[in-house]
């Protein structure tokens, strides 16, 4: 008999915020080269987030954002101060995918636990709650700040189980980033990765047990 779930943590960027949605905001400004600069951010602030575990040289999600913005905006030879200053800005708040909300309050009203795991600093992801009225839905965000490396080393999955108390396969993992999901599992939780964009799966040791295409997936299972 598997271990029945007793909790649903989920990845915060990417998979309950939506990354795209800051240099959306200023689309406007940027014209034809936004979307370059999406993915060069998030491509250059996930790489930044691996190599600086490797080296042993932490510094937080906001700075490691920063870093890669200052990258992607010369990239797009869009280097201006007031811009930059704006994204980070609105990246502190993105928006939440529509779904988001009713999910997790519907896992909560089924007395399943909910709580977030991110790279991102409490600050960030407090102010990124409170920005898309998710106050209520958690019962734990926790960041990888209080580790000093980030995903997916496995302390940061191993933090989630002595937070909540629960063993590994006791906890369901969400994330839409096909390495985390699979790192989640290879580290023994039930991982689910929310692929919303139809992307190619990870070759990386353990495939996650379930994916879904949108979070109010996960309802029929729980
Ligand atoms: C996070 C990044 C990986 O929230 O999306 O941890």
């Amino acid at each position: 008999m598997p271990t029945p779930i007793q909790a649903y943590v989920f990845d915060a960027y990417g998979t309950l915020f939506d990354v795209a949605s800051p240099v959306q905001r200023h689309a406007a400004t940027l014209g034809a080269k936004a979307q370059t600069l999406a993915t060069v951010w998030r491509d250059r602030q996930l790489q930044y987030t691996w190599l600086r575990s490797l080296q042993g040289r932490y510094v937080d999600f906001e700075q490691v954002t920063a870093d890669a913005l200052d990258h992607a905006l010369e990239h797009i030879g869009a280097a201006d101060p007031d811009l930059r200053g704006r994204l980070l800005q609105a990246y502190a708040t993105p928006r939440c995918y529509d779904e988001v909300g009713t999910t997790l309050r519907a896992l909560r009203g089924r007395g399943l636990r909910t709580a977030i795991l991110s790279n991102g600093t409490a600050r960030w992801l407090d102010a990124a709650i409170h920005a898309n009225g998710l106050d209520d839905c958690f019962d734990a965000v926790l960041s990888v700040d209080a580790l000093q490396v980030f995903k997916p080393h496995p302390s940061v999955y191993r933090c989630a189980e002595t937070a909540l108390g629960l063993p590994a396969a006791a906890i369901s993992f969400q994330s839409s980033n096909g390495w985390d999901a699979c790192s989640a599992q290879a580290y023994g939780m039930r991982a689910v990765w929310c692929n919303r964009t139809g992307q190619t799966p990870e070759r990386l040791s353990a495939p996650p047990a379930r994916v879904v295409s949108r979070l109010d997936e996960l309802l029929d299972m729980a």
